[in-house]
Order: C-alpha cells, then sequence, then structure tokens
C-alpha cells in the first residue's frame, strides 16, 4: 500500500490530455495551490504547444510516462475514452493519486477492475462527477434530506446538446474504439445520473431505454475537437457509418420505487449545455437547470420561488461552495475548481471519507453500470435491473 499522506507540500500534478477538459483541469490545479509539472497529449508536438498554453513546466512525449513519473504525485486523466482505464491502471501502479476523466473505462468490468485497483493502492482516486459542486446542488440535496419536499413521487430531466447535430460534425467520441460503445449517454447521461442519485440518495434500480443513432453518416474529421463550432473543414470528405447513439430515451424506476425519466441527445438544435433535473415530492418541487446555476426553483401549489445563491440563507452544505458574493456569478469552472480542491483535500488528510460528496471511482464504476444497463435495455427492448452494491 503507499503512502497516501502528503501533508504541507505542494502537490506535483501531471495532465494526460490538453483539450478542452485538459486545459480545465489544469487552471482548478493551480488553483488549488498544485504545480503543473506535465502534460501529454496526442503528439510530442502538441504536447509541446500544450506546455506553453497551460504553463507547465514539462512536456513529455506520451501520456504513460508522464503519470508514472517520479516527480508526480497526482496524475489527472483528460484523454480520448479508452485511454482511461490502463492509464489509470498504469498510474495507481506507480503511486499516483488518480483524477480519470468520465466515462472512467468503456465498460463496466474494466471500470470494476479500476475500484479495486484503486481499493488496493490506498491512494485517492476520483472521477470529475462536477456537476455536485454547484451549491445549488448541494442546497436541494440538503433540502432533500432534510424532507423539506416530502415524499418524492416523480424524477426527471434532460441532458440535451446540439455540437453533433450535423452529418458535418466530428469527433473521436463518436468512435466505438476511443470512445466505447455508448456515446450520448456514456458521455453525458452518465453525469445526470450521478447527479440525481447524489441529490436524492435514492439510487435507480432498473431502466427501460430506447437508443437512437439520427445521423447515420459523418463526414470523418479526425482532429475535431469537442465543441468546434463552427465547423472548420479539416476533413477529407470521407464519410463513415455512426454505430453510436446520438440519443438515448430512458424511463427508470428507483431503488425506494420512485417513476422517472431521462432525455439525453447531442443532436438537440439550441441546446448546448441543457443539463436540468426536476424532483417533485408530495409538499414541493424541485428543479434546476445547469445553464443557470445560480438559481434553484421551488414550486408550491401556493406560490413558487426561485432561491438564489446567498450564503447567508442556503444550508451550510450549499454554503461552503459559494466562493463569491451573491449576484457574482458563479458557473462551472468554479465547479471543478471545488472539485480538484476537494480531492487534494482527500489526498492531504490521507481519506476521502472526510470529504463530503466527493465523486470517487466507485461512482465512476457505477455509471458505468448504469451505461451497460441502458445498451442491454435497448437491444432487448425490455427492462433492465442495474447491479446493486458492487462498487462499495
Ligand atoms: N467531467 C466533465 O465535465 C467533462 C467535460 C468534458 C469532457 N470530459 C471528458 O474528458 C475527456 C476528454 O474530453 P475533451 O472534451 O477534453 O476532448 P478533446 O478532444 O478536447 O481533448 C482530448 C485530448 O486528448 C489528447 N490525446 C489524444 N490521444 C492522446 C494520447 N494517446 N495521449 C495523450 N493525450 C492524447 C488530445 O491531444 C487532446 O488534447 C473525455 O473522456 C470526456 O468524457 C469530461
Amino acid at each position: 500500500m503507499a503512502n497516501i499522506t502528503v501533508v504541507g507540500k505542494t502537490l506535483r500534478v501531471a495532465v494526460a490530455g490538453t483539450g478542452f477538459i485538459g486545459a480545465v483541469h489544469a487552471h482548478a490545479a493551480r488553483r488549488a495551490g498544485a504545480r503543473v509539472v506535465g502534460v501529454a497529449a496526442s503528439s510530442p508536438e502538441s504536447a509541446e504547444e500544450a506546455a506553453k498554453a497551460l504553463r507547465a513546466e514539462r512536456a513529455f512525449p506520451g501520456a504513460e510516462a508522464l503519470v508514472t513519473a517520479d516527480d508526480v504525485d497526482v496524475a489527472h486523466i483528460c484523454t480520448p475514452n479508452h485511454l482511461h482505464a490502463p492509464l489509470a491502471r498504469a498510474a495507481l501502479a506507480a503511486g499516483k493519486h488518480v483524477v480519470c476523466e468520465k466515462p472512467l473505462a468503456v465498460n463496466a468490468d474494466a471500470a470494476r477492475g479500476l475500484v479495486e485497483a484503486a481499493t488496493a493502492s490506498g491512494l485517492i482516486a476520483t472521477v470529475p462527477f462536477v456537476y455536485r459542486f454547484y451549491p445549488l446542488v448541494r442546497e436541494a440535496r440538503a433540502r432533500l434530506a432534510a424532507g423539506a419536499i416530502g415524499t418524492v413521487r416523480l424524477v426527471h430531466g434532460s441532458y440535451l446538446q446540439d455540437w453533433l447535430a450535423t452529418e458535418d460534425d466530428d469527433n473521436w467520441r463518436v468512435d466505438p474504439e476511443r470512445g466505447g460503445e455508448s456515446r450520448a449517454f456514456a458521455d453525458i447521461g452518465s453525469h445526470w445520473c450521478d447527479l440525481v442519485e447524489f441529490v436524492t440518495g435514492d439510487p435507480l434500480a432498473a431502466v427501460c431505454a430506447d437508443v437512437v443513432t439520427a445521423v447515420p453518416e459523418r463526414v470523418s474529421d479526425a482532429g475535431a475537437h469537442a465543441f468546434d463550432q463552427p465547423h472548420v473543414a479539416r476533413a477529407d470528405g470521407t464519410r463513415r457509418t455512426v454505430t453510436t447513439e446520438d440519443i438515448s430515451v430512458v424511463l427508470f424506476r428507483t431503488r425506494a420505487g420512485v417513476t422517472g425519466s431521462l432525455v439525453v441527445s447531442q443532436v438537440s438544435p439550441g441546446r448546448k449545455n441543457h443539463l436540468q433535473f426536476e424532483i417533485a415530492g408530495a409538499e414541493a418541487t424541485l428543479c434546476f437547470d445547469q445553464e443557470n446555476p445560480e438559481s434553484l426553483w421551488v414550486g408550491r401549489r401556493s406560490a413558487s420561488e426561485l432561491v438564489v445563491r446567498d450564503p447567508a440563507h442556503l444550508s451550510p452544505a450549499a454554503g461552503a461552495y459559494a466562493v463569491l458574493p451573491p449576484g457574482h456569478p458563479q458557473g462551472y469552472q468554479d465547479c471543478f475548481d471545488a472539485f480538484v480542491a476537494d480531492t487534494y483535500r482527500a489526498i492531504r488528510s490521507g481519506g476521502a471519507a472526510g470529504v463530503d460528496g466527493l465523486p470517487t471511482f466507485a461512482d465512476g464504476a457505477r455509471a458505468a453500470d448504469i451505461t451497460d444497463a441502458v445498451l442491454r435495455s435497448a437491444r432487448r427492448r425490455g427492462w433492465e435491473e442495474i447491479p446493486v452494491g458492487r462498487h462499495s
């Protein structure tokens, strides 16, 4: 077992993968007081460029050399999905704490193997389900735990994007070899399920899903990055057949017997990053919209209210994540900063147990189990159970 306590020293961080989210990780790491000692990208040349752009101390020629390097304490894995499991495994074996992007692995068995490796190592291993870190998400969770909306009767919502809406849009996520068999659900549906389970404390028990590939062919563009818009034509005109889903529609039942539904799409024009959930209890309804994260709608028969992010009027659990005064908007990067700061706090204090709501590899494996159940259900055209308690 590795020595996981790193008291009083500046953490040395590696960032493997320097696209959209690698830059967000590098910023959050620095904000939390760490040194970004190295980066790696898809080629030595792009690593050199990224090291300059992200102000990293060194560029590494390859990701494995980076995440196992002697002068690294924490490996952040921000590459395409198929590299998550091998890099996380290599980093843990080298005694590094790991922050690994979702999906933790491209199938549930590989994800479970990583949970076992992380547990055996005693190292901190987290997954950026960062929407948990909005103060008003914590407020919704605290209100539900306190019984403020009464018995929950219905949970529903959506996660909608448009950046893959046309056949000219491409990304490595579309390719099952690099993205995994599930695309829209594994990529963003997994975030919604993690968030709703976190808020309600009531895990999904079974799903009945339909998945649709709405854009059956795409013009290949290997160089495309996430959210590239407007599309820059770098493609050679080659078309390829798409096998991963653009849309997933999921009915579910929770372990407490609550019914619900989720619509996931990466082809909904006008929707950029529309993650929204609504939880209806006997007394009140809570609704949260990730694109307007500074308020929480509390619906009631008599009169509804909009709760704003003002620590003076929030629960302590929510107020702890308000880093700016009310009326000075916080957003996505603040969630990431909070998640990374909490991960480092767990590293410094020698364990994740004392850090409330920190998403770990067990949560990443849970998301992989749900994704597998969604794909099985869609194939069989019927209800599928989600395995219980395999990761706790
Ligand atoms: N937690 C979140 O909110 C969130 C948000 C966006 C993306 N993600 C996850 O982050 C990961 C990256 O997504 P992205 O949107 O940043 O993609 P991206 O395409 O913008 O970036 C991918 C990066 O990986 C690099 N890369 C490719 N092959 C590599 C290799 N062999 N070794 C090292 N680096 C390599 C590329 O050079 C690029 O810098 C995905 O797994 C995605 O699911 C998570």
